[in-house]
């Protein structure tokens, strides 16, 4: 790697006494920076404010990468939605007797799905997932799911890979373990292609499917007809069908991405952005299916604890008020066009991919030295960045040219360095 100018991180160093104290060092495998470029990425926090954080030697950069992985469409410690929170705080976040904001909020997420009836929280993506599928079970009867897209790490999820350990590849994360996973749920999710409705039918009458699960929309576009083809097969044969919209809810839409397709799901989850950075996730559905929550066990202790939901009100209060959603997708729109200009300036191959106002891009040969350099070479600037934006409206227009005239350099950097052809790391270390 290029090291000159770049000293190992003070959070690097913190970072090595984590793993030996805290198994994984993190609790979220995409805050590991392994994943980034591990000596040098700052690692840890000592202040996040709108997009932009300080590291341990209070050095700032702005975020151009995950953005916490998508839960502050509204900036880092926004301030509005800390006020009300740290209110809500100081009357008590808990007690004996429930908070009326669940109500406050259950009607402001049926409002936004006037084809829904009733709602449920929780507080992270993968719990609330593991609740609409074990609802989903109860009402439908059968064990048997497909699912396309990422859906976290509960065992309904990985058990995918019993039968086949590249099933979960096509989604988000390659590769991902799964060892532990009860066995005998070998052969009850089963993967589907996106955009292709025919093998979703044949694994659909194959393997005797209760539950469709699908992210919409990540990557690619749904081509013309799929979904509505989709949604009418799954009511036919009485198929429960649910929306993760954890990480597309918000984002181009207020209320999600279905919403721009114009149909609707038996069960929507929502996730991420909704709380700001508090923790807070949503099921909203079809009374006759949400129903069956009845028949089963669903109960936790800090599902009823109330910072999550306070933060969401404010949250979507201020999100309709700026139309956060238009402003996050302009700013996307002008990215992914920038990215390719820059691109095609230096004569680099790229895909361009994500949601407007997630965009991101590839090396069409998925060269990870380049995206490696990339990383790098932004950090000596101040800029946290490796190939994808969670976008907010935190991002200015001043820092998003500034941004894109950093990359323009590194790409001219790339070309100049001919390592479009290296093949390896050594390749790569020779050079530098
Ligand atoms: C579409 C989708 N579903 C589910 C999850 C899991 O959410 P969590 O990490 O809060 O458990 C994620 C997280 O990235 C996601 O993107």
């Amino acid at each position: 790697m290029d090291s000159r100018n770049l000293k190992e991180s003070k959070g690097y160093t913190l970072w090595k006494k984590a793993i030996k104290i805290i198994e994984g060092g993190t609790m979220l495998y995409s805050k590991n920076p392994d994943r980034f470029i591990p000596k040098y990425w700052p690692t840890y926090y000592s202040k996040a404010k709108g997009c932009e954080i300080w590291d341990l030697e209070n050095k700032k950069y702005i975020d151009f990468s995950i953005m916490s992985v998508g839960t502050n469409i509204l900036g880092y410690a926004n301030p509005e939605v800390n006020n009300y929170v740290i209110k809500k705080i100081k009357k008590g976040n808990i007690s004996t007797l429930n908070s009326p904001l669940d109500i406050v909020l259950a009607k402001e997420l049926l409002k936004i799905n006037p084809w829904a009836q009733k709602v449920k929280f929780a507080k992270t993506g993968g719990e609330i997932l593991a609740i609409a599928i074990r609802i989903s079970r109860s009402f439908t009867g059968k064990n048997n799911i497909a699912f396309c897209g990422y859906h976290g790490w509960h065992d309904w999820y990985l058990s995918s890979n019993l039968q086949n350990s590249k099933n979960l590849n096509r989604d988000l994360m390659v590769d991902l373990p799964y060892k532990g996973v009860a066995t005998n749920l070998k052969n009850t999710c089963f993967p589907f292609k996106f955009n292709d409705f025919d093998d979703l039918k044949k694994k659909i009458i194959k393997n005797n499917i209760g539950t469709v699960i699908m992210e919409i929309q990540r990557n690619l576009k749904p081509d013309k007809n799929y979904l509505s083809r989709l949604v009418r097969y799954c009511e036919k044969k009485k198929i429960v069908l649910i929306f993760d919209e954890c990480t597309s809810g918000f984002r181009e839409v207020y209320g999600g991405i279905h919403k721009k397709y114009k149909i609707n799901p038996d069960i929507v989850m929502y996730g991420k952005s909704l709380g700001n950075g508090f923790p807070i996730t949503a099921l909203v559905g079809k009374k006759k299916v949400m129903e069956s929550s009845q028949n089963t066990f669903i109960s936790s202790t800090y599902w009823t604890e109330n910072t999550g939901t306070a933060a969401a009100i404010k949250t979507l209060n201020i999100m309709k008020k700026i139309k956060s959603w238009k402003i996050i997708t302009t700013k996307g729109k002008k990215i992914k066009r920038e990215f390719q200009r820059i691109a095609d300036k230096h004569k680099l191959q790229i895909k361009v991919k994500g949601i407007d106002a997630l965009p991101g891009f590839e090396f069409n040969k998925k060269n990870t030295l380049y995206q490696n350099f990339i990383c790098e070479q932004m950090l000596k600037k101040g800029f946290l960045f490796k190939n994808t934006i969670y976008l907010s409206v935190a991002h200015s227009e001043k820092m998003i040219d500034k941004f894109l005239k950093n990359l323009d350099e590194i790409f001219s950097l790339l070309k100049k360095r001919k390592i479009r052809n290296i093949n390896s790391i050594n390749d790569f270390k020779r050079m530098n």
